[in-house]
C-alpha cells in the first residue's frame, strides 16, 4: 500500500474524478478527509473510504474561501493530527462563449477552480512545510494546455493551475514538498454526464482519442495516488498528461495527407474507435 499511514485531503472528493481518488487513497492505506461543498455526497463518498477500512472525514467547505481552506485544515490536523498530502480537485464548469461571457461566471470558474487550489494549497501546504514532506496534486485537463473553445473561463483555469502546480514545485521541492498537476482528457463524471448521455456524442468522444475511449474516474485516481506518493519522491513541477494520447493526437485527425502518394483512411486503420467498432458490428 503506497500511502499506507498518510492523512490525504481532497477537495471536490464528494463526485467524480475527486470520489474516486478519496477511494483509491483509503485503499492504498491512507486516511482521507473529504472537502467538499456538497455534503450530502461527501458523506456518501466517506462510506466507501470506510468500506476500505480507513477513516473518512467530511468538510463541508468553499475552496473559494479562504476561511474555509484554514478551517479545512484545522480540521483535518485535529482529526487525524497531520496532513501528508492534498489533491485539489474541485470545479465548476460554466460554460460559454467569450464574447457573451458575464463577469460572475468567469469570477465563479477562476474563483473555484484557481484561487481555491491556491487557498487549499497554501493552507495545507503550510502544515506539510513545517514538517519538511508532502505532496501536492492539482486536477487540471488538457483543456489547460489547448484551448477548448465555448467553456468559458476553463482553460485559462486550467493553464494557470498548471503553473500554480509548478510554481509550488520550484518554491517548496527544496523544502519537502512537491507540487504537480494532473491534466485528465475526458472522463465520463456527473460533470460530463449529460454529454455523454448523447449516443452520438460519447461516440464521438471516443473517437478522438487514439485508444478509441474515454477515461474512467478511476484511471485519473491512479495518477494522482501515484504523484501523491513517495513512489514519485522525484517528480516534481511537472504536469501529466492523463487522456489515452488525446492531447497529442492531432496529425491524426488532420485530413489529406498523402503518403507515397496514397490516401490514408484515417477512420479505419490508424484510430481504433468506438465508430470503427459499431461498423464492425453492423
Ligand atoms: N470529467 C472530465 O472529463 C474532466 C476532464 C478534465 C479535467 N477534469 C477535472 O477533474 C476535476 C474533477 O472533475 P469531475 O469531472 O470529477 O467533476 P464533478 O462535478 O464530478 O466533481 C466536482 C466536485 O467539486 C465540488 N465543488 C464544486 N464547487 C465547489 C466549491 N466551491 N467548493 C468545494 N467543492 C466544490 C462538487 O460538489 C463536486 O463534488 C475538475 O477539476 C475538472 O476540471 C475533469
Amino acid at each position: 500500500m503506497i500511502l499506507e499511514g498518510k492523512t490525504i485531503i481532497v477537495t471536490g472528493g464528494a463526485s467524480g474524478i475527486g470520489r474516486a481518488t478519496c477511494v483509491l487513497a483509503a485503499r492504498e492505506g491512507a486516511s482521507v478527509a473529504i472537502a467538499d461543498i456538497n455534503r450530502e455526497m461527501a458523506e456518501e463518498t466517506a462510506r466507501l473510504v470506510e468500506v476500505q477500512g480507513q477513516a473518512a472525514l467530511v468538510i463541508e467547505m468553499d475552496t473559494s474561501k479562504k476561511a474555509d481552506a484554514q478551517r479545512m485544515v484545522e480540521e483535518t490536523v485535529g482529526t487525524f493530527g497531520t496532513i501528508d498530502g492534498i489533491v485539489c480537485s474541485a470545479i465548476k464548469l460554466v460554460p460559454g462563449k467569450l464574447e457573451e461571457l458575464p463577469e460572475e461566471d468567469w469570477d465563479m470558474v477562476m474563483d473555484i477552480g484557481l484561487k481555491g487550489y491556491f487557498l487549499c494549497a497554501q493552507a495545507a501546504g503550510r502544515v506539510m512545510l513545517e514538517k519538511g514532506s508532502g505532496s501536492i496534486v492539482f486536477v487540471s485537463s488538457i483543456g489547460g494546455v489547448q484551448a477548448y473553445n465555448g467553456a468559458g473561463a476553463y482553460s485559462v483555469c486550467k493553464a494557470g493551475a498548471i503553473m500554480l502546480g509548478q510554481l509550488i514545485g520550484v518554491e517548496w521541492g527544496g523544502r519537502g514538498v512537491r507540487g504537480n498537476t494532473v491534466c485528465p482528457g475526458q472522463v465520463r463524471t456527473p460533470m460530463t454526464e449529460a454529454m455523454f448521455k448523447d449516443p452520438e456524442i460519447a461516440a464521438g468522444r471516443a473517437a478522438v482519442v487514439p485508444m478509441g475511449r474515454v477515461g474512467e474516474p478511476e484511471e485519473i485516481a491512479e495518477a494522482n495516488i501515484f504523484l501523491l506518493s513517495d513512489r514519485a519522491s522525484y517528480i516534481n513541477a511537472d504536469f501529466m498528461q492523463v487522456d489515452g494520447g488525446q492531447a497529442e493526437s492531432k496529425m491524426m485527425h488532420t485530413p489529406g495527407r498523402n503518403w507515397g502518394g496514397k490516401k490514408m483512411n484515417y477512420s479505419t486503420s490508424t484510430v481504433p474507435n468506438i465508430t470503427n467498432k459499431q461498423k464492425e458490428d453492423g
